[in-house]
C-alpha cells in the first residue's frame, strides 16, 4: 500500500498456490475481550485479531478500568474484573468502525451502577442503534440518542434491568448478543428469539468462560443475575469471512490450489462454504477439530468454473458479511445469481448493495440493485480501472479479488479500510501470488 495516498493498486496474475493462515476471527475477538473482562481472574487469548475493530473493544474496556496486555500483536492477556468491576469510563468510549462493539456494549452497560457514552466513526454514527436500544429500554434500560435513541453518540445511565423474552425482526448477532448480555444484569430467564439463527459466538465462550445458557435451534435463553465466569486461555480460530476472499480468489483463478489453516467453521458462519459448494467450488474441510466450543478445519481450495445460483433465506446471515466478494464470483458463473431477503445488507460499514453495484459498474460489470439484494448475470469481464472503498474494509478486499481476473490493473482508493478486520490482507494475498504495483 502506498501509504502517502492510501491506495493500492493490484495487477491481473496466472494463478494462485500455496499455504497460508488468516488473520483471527474479528467476531470472537471482540467477544474474548468481553468476556475475558468480565470475568474474575486472567484470561489469555492466543491468535487475536489486531483489526481496528478489535482494539477498539480493548480500548473500551480499557476505559472502564480493565488491565489488557497486547503482546506481538496477537496475544493478549486479560486482568478480568468481574461483572460488578467495570468502572465509570471518565471519557467519551469510541468504537470506531465497529457496530459489534457498540450495539454489545450498549446492552452490558446498560445494566451497570454508571454513566457512559458511546459514540464512533461517520459510519457508525449512521447506523441504526434502535435496534438495541428498543428491547434494552423494554428491559428498563435508560437509553439516549440522536433522532429518537436511534443514533450514536449514545448516553447510558446504568439501571436495574428486568429480564425479557424479545421476538426479533431480523437475524442479527448484534442485537440477539446486546439482549443477553443486558440480561447478565438481570435477575431471571432472558430469551431472543430469531427468524433465521444469527451467528452463536457469544452464546459458545459465554459457555467457554463457565456459564449457562440454552443455545437453542432460533432462540437462546441466559440465566442473568451476575453469572460467575471465570477467566481462560482461548485460541481463536482463523476469520471464515476473511478466508472467504481467498475461497473465491482461488475458485475463480485457473489454475489455483490453496491451503488455507485453522479457519473457523461454525455453522452459523459457513454459508459461504456452502453457497460456493452450491457453485460447483472445489472446496474440501480437512484435519476438523475445535478450539474450545469453536469447530475449526484447513480449507484447501481448487479453482473450477461455477455457476449462477440463488441465494435466500435461512442461509443469509450465516454468509451476510461474504455477500460483497460472493457477488464477485457470481458476475464470473455461469448464469445469473439472484441474492435475496439481504436487506440488513444496506445498514452495514456501508450500504453493500449500493456500493458494490457502483463500484462493479466502474468496471464494466452490470448489475441490478433490488431493495433487499442484487441480481447478476455471470461470464462478465471486468475491465480494469479505479474503485473506491467508501472506507468500506470489505469493498476493498472484494475488488483486490477482482484485480487477480481482471483485464488490467486495479487502483483501490482509500485501501486502508481493510485494517479493520484483516490488517495483513496484502501480505497473505501476495504470500498466495497476487501482485500489488
Ligand atoms: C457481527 C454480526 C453481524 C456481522 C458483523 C459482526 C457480530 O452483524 O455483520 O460483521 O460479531 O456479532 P448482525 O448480527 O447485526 O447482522
Amino acid at each position: 500500500m502506498s501509504i502517502s495516498d492510501n491506495t493500492c493498486t493490484f495487477l491481473p496474475i496466472k494463478k494462485l498456490d500455496g499455504e497460508c493462515q488468516v488473520a483471527g476471527d474479528k467476531s470472537i475477538s471482540h467477544r474474548a475481550i468481553i468476556f475475558g473482562s468480565i470475568s474474575k481472574g486472567i484470561t489469555e487469548i492466543s491468535n487475536f485479531l489486531p483489526g481496528l475493530d478489535c482494539l477498539s473493544t480493548i480500548d473500551c474496556f480499557r476505559k472502564m478500568g480493565v488491565s489488557i496486555e497486547v503482546n506481538n500483536e496477537t496475544n493478549v492477556k486479560i486482568y478480568g474484573v468481574s461483572l460488578n468491576g467495570l468502572k465509570e469510563p471518565s471519557d467519551i468510549l469510541n468504537v470506531g468502525n465497529s457496530g459489534t462493539t457498540i450495539r454489545l456494549l450498549t446492552g452490558l452497560l446498560s445494566g451497570t451502577s454508571f454513566y457512559s457514552v458511546m459514540t464512533g466513526d461517520a459510519s457508525i454514527r449512521k447506523r441504526p442503534m434502535n435496534r438495541v436500544t428498543n428491547p434494552l429500554t423494554q428491559m428498563g434500560a435508560k437509553i439516549y440518542g440522536r433522532d429518537n435513541n436511534n443514533l450514536a453518540p449514545v448516553t447510558i445511565l446504568g439501571s436495574k434491568l428486568n429480564p425479557i423474552s424479545y421476538q426479533s425482526p431480523v437475524a442479527s448477532a448484534q442485537i440477539k448478543s446486546s439482549i443477553l448480555l443486558a440480561g447478565l444484569w438481570a435477575d431471571g430467564k432472558t430469551t431472543v428469539i430469531e427468524p433465521a439463527k444469527s451467528r452463536d459466538h457469544t452464546e459458545r465462550m459465554f459457555l467457554s468462560f463457565g456459564g449457562e445458557l440454552i443455545n437453542g435451534d432460533k432462540s437462546t435463553t441466559i440465566t442473568g443475575d451476575i453469572p460467575k465466569l471465570v477467566g481462560q486461555k482461548i485460541e481463536i480460530p482463523g476469520d471464515v469471512s476473511s478466508a472467504a476472499f481467498l475461497m473465491v480468489a482461488a475458485s475463480i483463478v485457473p489454475n489455483s490450489e490453496i491451503c488455507i489453516k485453522n479457519v473457523g467453521i461454525n455453522p452459523t458462519r459457513s454459508g459461504i462454504i456452502d453457497a460456493l459448494i452450491a457453485m460447483g467450488a472445489n472446496i474440501q474441510l480437512s484435519n476438523q477439530r475445535y478450539f474450545g466450543q469453536e469447530p475449526v478445519a484447513d480449507i484447501i481450495v481448487k479453482y473450477s468454473q461455477l455457476q449462477g445460483t440463488v441465494i435466500e433465506g435461512d442461509i443469509i446471515p450465516r454468509l451476510i458479511d461474504e455477500i460483497p466478494v460472493l457477488l464477485i464470483a457470481a458476475a464470473v458463473a455461469n448464469g445469473k445469481t439472484i441474492i435475496k431477503d439481504a436487506k440488513e445488507l444496506r445498514v452495514k460499514e456501508t450500504d453493500r448493495i449500493q456500493v458494490m453495484y457502483e463500484q462493479l459498474m466502474s468496471l464494466g460489470v452490470i448489475s441490478t440493485p433490488k431493495d433487499d439484494g442484487i441480481e447478476i448475470d455471470g461470464n462478465q469481464i471486468f475491465d480494469g480501472g479505479i474503485i473506491d472503498t467508501n472506507h468500506d474494509h470489505r469493498i476493498g478486499m472484494a475488488f483486490a479479488v477482482v484485480a487477480c481476473i481482471a483485464k488490467a490493473k486495479i487502483k483501490i482508493l482509500n485501501y486502508d479500510a481493510v485494517k479493520v478486520s484483516f490488517p495483513n490482507f496484502t501480505e497473505v494475498m501476495t504470500l498466495l501470488g497476487a501482485k500489488k504495483e
